[in-house]
């Protein structure tokens, strides 16, 4: 791996930033107090290509690559980390469709979803299917030309503004892992609807939903691969989908650290600027270590991905050291604000609220432990 970007890579990257400086940063403090979806923006992203990144040109992609996207999402997660989860899931939504879709499926849903006409989601947890997603207990039930699914999703990311979901449930229930199997799914079909909105603690501006199937009718032209690789489908989405996660935490942990710099600079304290302490010193410095070691481990992973490498354990790995590192990093760049750190009106307080969902969605760090561990004993 080259430590140096590439010329594309690098100007992708600078127009990821003034995007955000210009589009997302003057209102994320706002739209987090409102907790208001920012539905112009998020469309506005997609004609400018930020959704469909790791697609190439003819599905409608960018065919930017895995490197260029992470770069993207961190200068988007350090202005709104909300709009950085919303751009994330909308990615990820396209790999299913990009791996396993038939030329047909492709056409019809991964063009407009790549370019952004259209607004992707992925559906796999229910409130007894979390970390195992094996014991889900949504229903894909054959009915001659179409499949009736019954169940609900929860914690849907932006569930209520998506236009296609790839969504998991199980044709056969006797055979656990092997019984799932992967759908798209299109708002307004019969049967599908939008149930409560949560209200989060952090990424406030990202809409989170619960999802109702109730004989939901979808064509069996819209099963993904064959019944039974819903799991495997899930699973390859979400390595991709860590490393969108881990860049957002580096993107949110870059955020708290300026912020902590710039405070550490002005804030005086026994005569002086904090910043000239010993103890402010060390936080800043194992701050900008650990973020350091995190953008490395996750453009790694990225690039393997980029190469046609197996990067399971790489995207978990980046996954668990960026997300572990952004809430460190929250958690040190507050104390240094001390009590203005816990006040609402400092950006600080809402990084510290965002970062802490890092560490749990699209796997648990103690679930990517667990993939780290089975590959590397494996190998
Ligand atoms: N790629 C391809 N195939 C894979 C795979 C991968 N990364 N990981 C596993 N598989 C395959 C295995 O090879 C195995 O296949 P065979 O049976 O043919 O050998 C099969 O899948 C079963 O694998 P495991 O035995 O490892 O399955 P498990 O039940 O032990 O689960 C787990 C492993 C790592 C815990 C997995 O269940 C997991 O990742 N859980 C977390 C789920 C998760 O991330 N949920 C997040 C929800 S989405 C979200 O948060 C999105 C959002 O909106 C922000």
């Amino acid at each position: 791996m080259s430590f140096k970007l590439t010329r594309e890579q690098e100007m992708i990257r600078l127009m990821a930033k003034e995007f955000a400086k210009k589009e997302l940063e003057p209102y994320a403090h706002k739209m987090d107090k409102e907790g208001k979806f920012p539905e112009a923006v998020v469309k506005k992203m997609g004609s400018l290509g930020f959704m469909g990144m790791m697609v190439p040109y003819e599905y409608g992609g960018t065919g930017a690559g895995a490197v260029s996207y992470s770069l993207a999402l961190q200068e988007i997660a350090y202005s709104c980390a909300s709009t950085a989860v919303t751009m994330s899931v909308a990615n990820l939504s396209t790999e299913p469709l990009l791996k396993f879709g038939n030329e047909e499926q492709k056409e019809k849903y991964l063009t407009p979803l790549a370019s952004g006409e259209k607004l992707g989601a992925f559906a796999i947890t229910e409130p007894g299917a979390g970390s195992d997603p094996g014991s889900m207990t949504v229903r894909a039930e054959r009915k001659g030309s179409y499949y009736l699914l019954n169940g609900t999703k929860i914690f849907i990311t932006h569930g209520n503004y998506a236009d296609v979901i790839n969504l998991v449930a199980k044709t056969n229930p006797e055979k656990g892992n092997k019984g799932l199997s992967a759908f798209i799914v299109e708002k307004g079909m019969s049967g599908f609807s939008v149930g409560k909105s949560e209200d989060k603690m952090g990424l406030r501006a990202s809409n989170t939903v619960e999802l109702i199937l109730e004989d939901c009718k979808v064509p069996k032209e819209n099963l993904l691969g064959s019944e039974g690789l819903g799991f495997k489908i899930a699973m390859t989405a979400l390595d991709s989908g860590r490393i969108g996660i881990a860049s957002q935490s580096v993107g949110i942990a870059r955020a708290c650290l300026d912020e902590a710099t710039k405070y550490a600079k002005e804030r005086k304290q026994f005569g002086k600027t904090i910043s000239s302490f010993q103890a402010i010193q060390w936080m800043i410095a194992d701050m900008a270590t650990q973020i350091e070691a995190a953008y490395l481990l996750t453009l790694s992973a990225a690039e393997m991905k980029d190469s046609g490498l197996a990067f399971t354990r790489e995207a978990s790995m980046a996954k668990l050291f960026a997300s572990e590192t952004a809430n460190n990093v929250a958690y040190k760049a507050l104390q240094v604000h001390g009590g203005y750190g816990y006040i609402k009106e400092f950006k600080i307080e809402r990084l510290y609220r965002d970062a802490r969902a890092t560490t749990i969605y699209e796997g648990t760090s103690e679930v990517q432990r667990i993939v780290i561990a089975r590959e590397t004993l494996k190998d």
